[in-house]
């Protein structure tokens, strides 16, 4: 579709009509029957489908409590009553897939003293670094968002809410549950419940959709960047929150599909809502998405990127010339080339690994591998302790003032750094 067409779709949903579609699709989280679930659960599914199913609903339960948790202020800042309306109605579909999940953990998995703050506890260690970062910064933007009602805010938190962390990372997740539950015919009750979820996540994208949608139709370089600002804030996390323990694909490959086909469909959902938005891709600047390249390969390079420990919470990082490419190109998509005079190059002088250069011209950033003959800047530094930097473990500050990090040659180049890559 184009853009053009992909906004005509967003243009045909109504606040007042999401809410009418919310009344009819009302159904009870505390009336879904799990007999037949915990008999498939202890005799017909496998210790490895169990232990997968239980990381990965557990993934989840936690989210969905998190999403509870954090919507009243989207309420509050919501401009429209029917906005605000139908934000409250959200709110209540969240504490039902709560209870939901927290049901079949205590019902079927056993785990839990029946309580949500029981059956979270009794869940909590399978939780995934990536979660922990991602709905930590939505915790963050519920706060923001209770100080600062404005529009730019509230786009912001609609992004990260709606378009992230619904849109791209759970809706793939939930599809491939009901299909592989489906093809196995197991879990009748917890079949029926995500069933139900995804038809009111659906309505919840729909409506994160639309308000961005409006926001854009009236300021789009506002809601560009503010959905800009949130995806750079976050991309690097987004493919470290299904990251199987270990990068053990059997959590995966026991219900006959993939890692890599669950972040491709990710990509792919955030690509067609950001064009239903309104956003034309091709002419986007530093975003932190690679929209030139195919869904494939741009969920390849987030996994790329947190396989070498380039991004992620463990070092050391790998030198492997792929990963350190992607990490380069990463670096000079998100760059301003507007902040660097044209002919400027900073070099990295890796002090235990090759080198690479970002080169400024003709209003672009382009990087290669190996040293440039007379940069602007050099960095010297160790490969580790600028994969540090990048993955934002360590702080270019503390580098710097421990000498791990030294600029040569344009020191107000070097300064300029920050407003550079910002
Ligand atoms: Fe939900
Ligand atoms: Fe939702």
């Amino acid at each position: 579709m184009s853009t053009t067409a992909h906004r005509a779709v967003t243009a045909g949903i109504d606040y007042a009509d999401l809410y009418a579609r919310w009344e009819r699709g009302n159904w009870s989280a505390t009336a879904i029957d799990f007999a037949q679930d915990r008999v498939d659960w202890h005799e017909r599914m496998t210790d490895e489908q169990r232990r997968s199913a239980l990381w990965f609903y557990t993934l989840f339960f936690h989210g969905e409590d998190a999403v509870t948790d954090g919507l009243s202020p989207y309420i509050d800042a919501a401009p429209l009553e029917e906005q605000k309306y139908f934000l409250a109605t959200q709110q209540v579909d969240e504490a039902r897939h709560s209870v939901f999940f927290k049901r079949f953990m205590a019902e079927v998995a056993g785990l839990g003293d029946g309580t949500m703050a029981g059956g979270m506890l009794a869940t909590e260690s399978l939780l995934t670094w990536g979660h922990r970062k991602i709905f930590g910064k939505l915790d963050e933007m519920a706060d923001r968002l209770r100080a600062d009602r404005s529009l730019p805010q509230l786009c912001r938190a609609i992004a990260l809410y709606h378009l992230i962390i619904e849109g791209a990372l759970a809706q793939p997740g939930q599809h491939f549950m009901e299909t592989y539950l489906e093809r196995m015919d197991v879990l009748p009750g917890f079949r029926e419940g995500i069933r139900h979820v995804s038809l009111d996540e659906q309505r919840h994208i729909a409506f994160g959709v639309k308000l961005l949608a409006d926001a854009y139709a009236t300021d789009p370089a506002m809601t560009t960047e503010a959905i800009r600002e949130t995806l750079q804030d976050v991309g690097a996390h987004m493919a470290a929150i299904a990251m199987p323990p270990g990068w053990d694909e059997t959590y995966y490959t026991t219900f006959g599909f993939t890692y890599d086909e669950l972040a491709r469909e990710g990509m792919r959902l955030l690509e067609m809502r950001l064009k239903a938005i309104g956003l034309d891709l091709e002419r986007l600047d530093r975003f932190p998405i690679p929209f030139d390249v195919p869904f494939d390969e741009r969920a390849r390079r987030g996994r790329v990127l947190l396989e070498a420990n380039l991004t992620g919470p463990d070092r050391p990082a790998s030198r492997d010339r792929y990963a350190t490419g992607v990490m380069f190109d990463a670096l000079r998509r998100q760059a301003d080339p507007r902040m660097a005079k044209p002919g400027t190059t900073i070099a990295w002088d890796f002090t235990d690994a090759e080198p690479w250069h970002i080169s400024f011209d003709a209003g672009r950033a382009t990087s290669g591998a190996g040293m440039t003959e007379h940069p602007d800047l050099r960095l010297s530094i160790g490969f580790d302790d600028w994969a540090d930097m990048f993955a934002g473990r360590e702080s270019p500050r503390r580098q710097l003032l421990t000498r791990r990090l030294r600029p040569h040659g344009d020191l107000r180049l070097f300064l300029r750094m920050r407003r550079i890559f910002a």
